[in-house]
């Protein structure tokens, strides 16, 4: 059998569904901004924002690029578009697929920072920890993964594979 790193359907909407419960023990009763990092957080964003009910919850988007199709970080940030709602004021959630370098959640957290949200957080699905580049830490994560090429799940490999309901290891 061929080994390949793979985190089911089950387990991910389980660990959704815990980050779900923390989101709505810290702003209970809160109302609070989701910006979703596109294209990736697309899946993750709605099955999280459909797990919380006790939150009044907003909606926003962000899209950024730096991949280019490969496998690999460019290193380069691009914003593609900014949000659109005014989050002067406002608890803010920034949800990303993955934390890989971190080159990209360091400048979308900097962006963030400047429009003087209430608050500002990060929730992460996944985590690529042994890939830090900048030291920079979601305050919710679904699952450690190891240092593997992952796609599904909204995970793309030359916008390919987001549509797979699971996670997987991409080998050639
Ligand atoms: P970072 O800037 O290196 O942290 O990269 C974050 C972005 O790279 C994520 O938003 C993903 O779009 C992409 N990325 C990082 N690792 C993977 C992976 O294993 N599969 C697919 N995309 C990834
Ligand atoms: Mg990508």
């Amino acid at each position: 059998m061929e080994d390949r790193f793979i985190l089911s359907q089950e387990a991910i909407q389980e660990k959704v569904k815990e980050i779900a419960r923390q989101i709505e023990r810290d702003y209970e009763g809160k109302e609070v901004v989701f910006v979703g990092v596109l294209k990736g957080a697309f899946i993750f964003l709605a099955d999280l924002v459909r797990n919380i009910e006790k939150v009044d919850v907003l909606i926003d988007f962000i899209k950024v690029s730096s991949y280019g199709a490969s496998t690999e970080t460019s290193g380069v940030v691009r914003l593609d578009f900014d949000t659109t709602m005014n989050l002067e004021g406002r608890h803010v959630i920034l949800v990303e697929d993955i934390l890989d370098t971190g080159l990209t959640l360091r400048y979308l957290k900097e962006l963030l920072e400047k429009k003087n949200p209430l608050s500002l957080r990060i929730a992460v699905l996944l985590d690529k920890f042994e890939r830090r580049k900048v030291q920079i830490e979601a305050d919710y994560v679904g699952f450690r993964v190891p240092d593997k090429f992952l796609v599904g799940y909204g995970l793309d490999y030359a916008e390919r594979y987001r549509n797979i309901p699971y996670v997987m290891e991409l080998k050639e």
